[in-house]
């Protein structure tokens, strides 16, 4: 079991998850029907007009140029109160009329069955997993070509799209900010509704949609960085200093006393627990929906008249 119960989600064969080559090559495959069917175009559409989504948990950019959200945004009165930033679904179909792509970002958030499956991915990977679904016009890019910083897994769920590989930087200190040449393509990929797409953590990419358009869910996959682990282990060794040490005042004796700091913290006992603790707190794993305290039962508990009593 362990990780390939994971990949087993998305995969449609096992066979074809025994491909997968971690971190260091693309690899195109089959999609389980669960993930192919988590988003539609009908879904979209229902979340735009009565998901009550807002302003960033949706955007609009053109060939990866964002369009300012007051563009396709709106204020709604709901009572007495104001919500602004709300979807407003007749400019965003507007816009992507023109050449726009949709996001729709941190589905699982809204979504109870992307929920499910990032809730499963996460637990089994120990990774933080989070999605976000593009839906691109006819013949255009949705981005620019660049990096991402997550591992990447692509489910076409409509349309096609076709996928422009770069280079895969060498070594764990590439900037995000550094996009890939365009002499750099390695790989092109087309995608059709139920195929997908690994791409691997830093692996530049950019996706042209074809001629009917394009619906697809990226599910992102981020372990802990062990930066982040180096973190928290430092969050840990700093509780165990008191609140007020310094340094002495001037420099003569600090390396010293640098010194003897180091060697306290070697002495210090790590906690595996607490550090275990403190990198799970990084996955932010959706939690099951029902946490409400009490069952609703259906019927009255006596002594007061229900309702259908009072009928003539
Ligand atoms: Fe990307």
């Amino acid at each position: 079991m362990g990780v390939a119960s994971a990949w087993a989600r998305l995969f449609a064969s096992p066979k074809e998850a025994e491909r997968l080559d971690w971190g260091r090559s693309p690899l195109g495959f089959t999609t389980s029907d669960e993930a192919r069917s988590l988003i539609s175009r009908r879904s979209v559409e229902t979340w735009l007009a009565y998901g009550n989504l807002r302003y960033p948990q949706f955007g609009l950019s053109h060939e990866g140029a964002a369009l300012h959200p007051n563009a396709y945004t709106r204020s709604m009165v709901v009572g007495e109160h104001r919500h602004t930033g709300c979807a407003h679904p007749d400019r965003i179909a507007a816009a992507i009329e023109q050449g726009a792509t949709l996001t729709l970002s941190g589905v699982e958030n809204w979504d109870g069955d992307v929920a499910r499956l990032c809730g499963e991915l996460g637990r089994t990977l120990a990774a933080r997993v989070q999605t976000t679904a593009f839906l691109t016009p006819p013949g255009h890019f949705g981005s620019m070509p660049h990096r991402d910083g997550t591992h990447v897994f692509v489910i076409q769920a409509e349309g096609t799209k076709r996928w422009i590989l770069y280079d895969l930087p060498a070594g764990e200190d590439w900037d995000l900010a550094d996009p890939p040449g365009e002499d750099a393509v390695t790989e092109e990929i087309e995608l059709r509704a139920g195929e997908g797409l690994y791409v691997p953590l830093g692996m530049g990419h950019r996706a042209l949609a074809g001629p009917e358009g394009s619906l697809h869910l990226s599910v992102m996959v981020n372990p802990p960085r062990l930066g982040e682990v180096v973190q928290a282990w430092a969050a840990q060794v700093q509780r165990t200093f008191g609140r007020h040490e310094h340094l002495p005042a001037g420099r003569e004796d600090r390396i010293a006393a640098l010194l003897e700091t180091l060697r306290r913290i070697q002495e210090t006992p790590i906690d595996l627990a607490v550090l275990a603790a403190a990198v799970e707190s990084t996955l932010s794993i959706p939690e099951p929906a029902s946490r409400l305290p009490w069952p609703l039962g259906s019927g009255s508990d006596g002594g007061v008249k229900g309702a259908a009593e009072l009928l003539p």
